[in-house]
């Protein structure tokens, strides 16, 4: 039942979604020895966050050119076309890319390139997100936003924010997403992860996001969790990566259920579904298993990913169109 349901995405990040495989392939084409940060037979090793910050970043320092990004896309949504996925947004860091000399047109064009070649062969339709690094600094961040700004692309049509949320306050970087903003893309940030309710309620406050990456941890402030169900503002939730970087203990620990319930809009993600033993199918079938919706339900998950969407007009009728709606 689930595996047929049409499925959206809005939440995982690009350099996150390369399996260990992929990326072991990629290790013995450059020369590279994976087995500090891959398992070949349990997947990426990390312990803590911190240490799966280090994981993600060596993996994506072994896309080094445009080709290696267009792979890693093209596999990304051929996987989720295979799971039925209609729609997905991905997170790309120009920070990463800038690491390993790759320009931010080569890798936005990589990207771009990649999701039309998978939307040639699937039908899936794909958009980009760039993202900054918020433990890269408020001054970082905001050359990253500029970059985007300045360099208009038709598949880029969001930014936001990703990495450590315990460095800097999210009022530090409110220049950053309103350069962002001026330039018509849509905003998130990740809040509400690693740190509590009043991160989620300085990203409502300071940088003028309609949507939150994650998000969960609203869940500490039941006023916060009105004025988001008020302001309708989609929450990015990522079940898996919660339970699996303990933002939450258990799936029966898990506020999804409660946030809907207060009336909050809230999705289903993967975030970086290797490194967590996940994939979009997963999520949605953890909503069933784990907070005890109908299969019937998950359609509404769908539609709101849909109706939250950075596209245009014609894309979401088509998409909605797509889900019968
Ligand atoms: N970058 C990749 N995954 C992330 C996560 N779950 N939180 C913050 N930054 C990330
Ligand atoms: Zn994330």
């Amino acid at each position: 039942m689930v595996a047929s349901v049409p499925k959206a995405e809005l939440h995982c990040h690009i350099e996150g979604a390369a399996s260990p495989e992929l990326v072991m392939q990629q290790g013995e084409r450059y020369g590279v020895d994976t087995s500090a940060f891959i398992d070949p037979g349990k997947g990426y090793i990390w312990t803590d966050f911190t240490s799966f910050l280090e994981a993600y970043d060596s993996a994506a320092a072994l896309f080094r050119s445009a080709d290696d990004y267009i792979l890693l896309t093209e596999d990304h949504y051929l996987g989720l076309a295979a799971q039925n996925c209609i729609y997905a947004e991905v997170f790309a860091s120009p920070d990463h890319a800038a690491r390993i000399g790759c320009s931010y047109t080569e890798l936005i064009e990589a990207i771009a390139t990649g999701i039309r070649n998978a939307r040639a062969s699937t039908g899936i339709e794909g958009r980009v997100i760039a993202v900054g690094l918020r433990h890269e600094g408020p001054e970082r961040v905001e050359a990253t936003a500029r970059l985007v700004a300045d360099h208009p692309h038709p598949m880029v049509t969001g930014f936001g924010m990703a990495g450590d949320e315990r460095m800097y306050r999210q009022s530090d970087f409110a220049r950053a997403f309103r350069i962002a903003g001026e330039a018509g893309l849509g905003l998130t940030v990740h809040a509400g992860e690693l740190c509590g309710a009043e991160s989620v309620r300085d990203a409502l406050d300071h940088l003028g996001v309609s949507r939150v990456g994650h998000g969960v941890r609203a869940i500490e402030d039941a006023e916060l969790v009105r004025r988001l169900a008020e302001e309708g503002t989609v929450l990015e939730i990522c079940p898996a990566s919660n339970i699996v970087l303990d933002v939450f203990s258990s799936y029966a620990n898990h506020p999804f259920r409660k946030l809907e319930e207060a009336g909050c809009r809230v999705t289903l993600n993967s975030d970086d579904p290797p490194h967590f033993h996940s994939s979009l199918a997963n999520e949605y079938r953890i909503a069933v298993e784990e907070f005890g919706y109908q299969p019937q339900d998950l359609m509404r998950f769908t539609k709101i990913a849909i109706d939250a969407a950075f596209v245009d007009g014609d894309t979401r009728t088509r998409l909605l169109e797509k889900l019968g709606s």
